[in-house]
């Protein structure tokens, strides 16, 4: 498999600058320098860096026993290569160690990448909220016992 030859890393915050590049150039709403900066305190992000460029990366919410993965982004020449789905696994493996028993998203529902990429995952569709986006997008709710 060709995602063998990557690491996930945790990230640090001395790497928000990458982040926010690698945020700039795959999100239509990244998220500020500062947004990041928060989940830093708030939440993990685990990532895998190609030298000092951060190529993807996964940021995760843990509330008690339930996790929010809150975003996955890779880098549109690092596609296709089993990245996102080995940062997935990973997280789940990660959070299964922390005692979380369950892990649910909010994702567009025009992204049909990530919801095929999270239903490859296990992540079955528990909900949907109407105009749940500023662009009136409805938002699909997904979910997974971990
Ligand atoms: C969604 C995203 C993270 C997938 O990352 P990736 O590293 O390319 O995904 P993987 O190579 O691990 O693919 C895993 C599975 O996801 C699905 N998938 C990924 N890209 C897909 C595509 N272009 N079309 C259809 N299915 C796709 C497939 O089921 C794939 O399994 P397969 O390769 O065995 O068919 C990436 O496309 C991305 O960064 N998109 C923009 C950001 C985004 O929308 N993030 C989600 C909301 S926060």
């Amino acid at each position: 498999m060709k995602s063998e030859k990557f690491d996930i890393v945790k990230l640090s915050p001395e790497m928000d600058e990458s982040i926010f590049a690698l945020e700039t150039a795959v999100f239509e709403e990244p998220w500020t320098k500062k947004n990041i900066e928060d989940e830093f305190s708030h939440g993990e992000l685990y990532g895998i860096n190609e030298g000092v460029r951060v190529v993807a990366y996964i940021a995760l919410r843990i509330t008690l026993d339930e996790a929010e993965l809150l975003r996955i982004g890779v880098l549109k020449e690092f596609r296709r290569l089993g990245l996102g789905r080995k940062m997935v696994d990973f997280a789940f493996e990660s959070l299964r160690n922390k005692g979380c028993k369950s892990i649910f998203l909010e994702v567009k529902a025009s992204n049909e990448k990530a919801i095929s990429l999270y239903s490859a995952s296990g992540f079955a569709i528990s909900g949907r909220r109407p105009r749940y986006y500023r662009n009136g997008e409805d938002a699909i709710l997904m979910q997974k016992v971990l």
